[in-house]
């Protein structure tokens, strides 16, 4: 099958089995921990198998988002409504979709990075939420894991020993960041709780709902650790999804709990088996009204390296990698 996109760079063929995410477009300007590239050929059957095409997609656990950019890129719903409640990662929706992507994405491209800049910019206090956008893109691009919770330290050796440019790619992130600017139009952000919009959105037939709360069900820490805002009643947002008139596709960890949730709502689970980055196969569950479009298995991977840094003779004496 032949997609036809926005931009032409995003012009991709798709296989009949599109299992390797290689194939999908990284357009998320975030590294995020618990990211859903790896879904994005699943989410796009599941839009595909719809009887018709849904005026909205929401996102009440936006994140970095990766889900809501393929709707939006790729057309598969008129708009797309976001929501987080995180505050830092608010305030990088809020800019980039709200006029002043081109300054977040000059600023990316104007910083020197070194340990030293980045703490003193870590250091600084936010004075406007365009500022606030920019040490939080800083922020996950040099913390361990992307993690923006508390307490997760900066970089110093890097991912692959290569410092703390391991996974600053000014001119790649500007460009995502610049190219989503250009289709904000088909997007909503609202920086709150996950609960409301999907109350809101409720009885709206034509809204498709694409939920992936953080893992804490069952005692699982996982989520714990990886975001500020970690507490959700798993329980009630499987009673309000029960009451959504339009479809939803709901991720969780595959923990025999989820299931039990699940089945109690009258739900249908299909594990997934997805590979990690560290290449170790995880089973994910994915929840929703009717998993028939799901059948047809295969495993799905991250992206294992998304790009090299190769040093120049002139950046190594200055210390510095040139990011290609
Ligand atoms: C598993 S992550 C989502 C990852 C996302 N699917 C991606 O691909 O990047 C869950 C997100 O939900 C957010 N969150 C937690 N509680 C929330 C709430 N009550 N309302 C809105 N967002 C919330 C967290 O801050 C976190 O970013």
């Amino acid at each position: 099958m032949s997609q036809t996109f926005l931009l032409p760079e995003f012009e991709i063929e798709e296989s009949e089995k599109p299992v390797n995410v290689a194939s999908v477009p990284q357009r998320s300007p975030f590294r995020y921990p618990g990211g859903k590239t790896w879904l994005v050929p699943l989410f796009r059957r599941w839009i595909m198998s719809l009887p018709s095409k849904p005026e909205v997609l929401v996102e009440p656990f936006a994140g970095g988002g990766i889900i809501s950019l393929t709707a939006g890129f790729e057309q598969l719903t008129n708009r797309v409504v976001m929501v987080e409640l995180d505050e830092q990662i608010a305030a990088v929706w809020k800019t980039i979709l709200g006029g002043d992507a081109e300054w977040l994405a000059k600023r990316i491209l104007a910083f020197d990075l070194t340990v030293e800049s980045a703490k003193a910019e870590f250091e600084k206090t936010a004075r406007s939420q365009r500022e606030l956008a920019f040490q939080t893109i800083l922020k996950n691009r040099t913390a361990h894991g992307g993690i923006l919770a508390e307490g997760a330290g900066v970089l110093k050796n890097g991912e692959n020993g290569k410092g703390i440019l391991s996974r600053w790619y000014p001119q790649t992130i500007a460009k995502r960041i610049t190219n989503i600017g250009y289709v904000a139009h088909h997007f909503e952000f609202k920086h709150g709780d996950a609960f409301e919009e999907l109350t809101r959105y409720r009885n709206k037939r034509n809204a498709v709902f694409f939920i992936d709360p953080p893992y804490t069900a069952g005692g699982k820490r996982a989520g714990s650790r990886l975001y500020k805002h970690c507490e959700v009643d798993h329980e009630r947002l499987f009673s309000v999804c029960e009451k959504l008139c339009g479809d939803f596709l709901i991720t969780y960890d595959h923990a025999e709990e989820v299931s039990a949730l699940a089945k109690r709502h009258g739900f249908e689970t299909k594990p997934v088996a997805m590979k990690n980055t560290h290449h170790a196969e995880m089973k994910e569950l994915l929840i929703g009204k009717d998993l028939g479009w799901a059948e047809e298995g295969g495993v799905f991977r991250e992206t294992p390296v998304e790009y090299h840094v190769r040093e120049t003779k002139e950046r190594r004496s200055k210390g510095k990698s040139k990011l290609v």
